[in-house]
């Protein structure tokens, strides 16, 4: 580990609970592996502590912060500009302390999305797409569809409304794009995932009580040809990655996104250019060591 001095810039992760994060085994990786002065830690922040956290990390002379649940919404109420990313998805996920003193607010998760389905060699461009969720998760994933030029976007949810909401915040982004919304009860889902290049979990089915269970039961939907995303990496493969698999399907669990939203954080708090790709296998036994 690189020497603590007076010099070191501090960086870190605020929400509630971060005990279980992996952000700071990943960055302070980085930050050794870059031979940079920073360092990175968790700090747990409770709901109505926000404000006092932001205000005085920018106090602190702090670099930057990562901002994960529950406080990806609240935050965006207390930066003094927001990305078009951060805007549209109304999610937080990286905060900036610019030298000249303005608070940064800006989402990253969209471009490690996109970034993950490169390295998968996955072109989203003209690409029939359905996504289960429309919470944050859900939004990150669904604008860098939309941005990348997805052909057709099936969002499918359990309460139909907020998957009307989402599909709204989209509107205009992209003309080409054709954007449905559908409520987990629908009757045609099973089809339209046939149908579907890529299948996509940003629900949080599967995970933590709900461990165990699939966001989508059936399998005889799932084909090769297809690729099937779970936003989800702790457990690894899910029962939704297993049953895709058992038909066909290539599966990609959420660690890869993990890894690439937090670089994409790294590279704008630090100004410091590096492939993030070739990075990732070898973040990627670091983490699940
Ligand atoms: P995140 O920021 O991680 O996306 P979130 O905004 O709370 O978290 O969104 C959670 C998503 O998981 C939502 O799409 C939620 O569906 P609702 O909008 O209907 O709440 C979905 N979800 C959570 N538990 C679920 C369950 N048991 N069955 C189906 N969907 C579920």
């Amino acid at each position: 580990m690189a020497k603590i001095d007076s010099s070191t810039k501090v960086l870190g992760l605020i929400g509630d609970p971060v005990s279980g994060s992996l952000s700071p085994r990943l960055q302070n990786r980085v930050i050794d592996r870059l031979g940079l002065n920073y360092r990175y830690f968790a700090f747990p922040v409770a709901e109505g502590d926000v404000k006092e956290a932001v205000v005085g990390a920018k106090g602190l002379g702090l670099k930057g912060l990562n901002v994960t649940v529950p406080h990806k919404k609240t935050v965006a109420e207390y930066v003094d500009s927001k990305s078009r990313a951060a805007r549209i998805t109304g999610s937080v996920n990286t905060i900036t302390f610019a030298e000249e003193g303005e608070i940064e607010g800006d989402n990253t998760d969209w471009k490690g999305f996109l970034k993950s389905l490169e390295l998968h060699g996955f072109d989203p461009r003209g690409k029939r797409c359905l996504v289960f969720g429309a919470g944050g998760a859900a939004a990150g994933v669904v604008y860098g569809l939309v941005r990348r030029g997805a052909r057709r976007i099936v969002i499918v949810n359990r309460t139909e409304s907020k998957g009307v909401e989402l599909a709204r915040k989209m509107e205009g982004l992209s003309p080409g794009v054709d954007l449905d919304v559908r409520p987990l009860t629908g009757s045609d889902i099973e089809k339209r995932i046939e149908r579907s290049d890529l299948v996509l979990n940003a629900t949080s089915v599967g995970m933590g009580a709900t461990e165990g269970e699939a966001i989508w039961e059936g399998k005889s939907c799932f084909r090769s040809g297809q690729l099937v995303y779970d936003l989800i990496y702790n457990p690894s493969p899910t029962e939704f990655l297993k049953l895709a698999g058992d038909g066909g399907a290539e599966t990609i669990d959420g660690l890869d996104m993990l890894i690439l939203q937090g670089l994409e954080s790294l590279k704008k708090w630090t100004g410091e250019e590096f492939e993030s790709g070739e990075l990732v296998d070898e973040l990627r036994r670091c983490l699940r060591a």
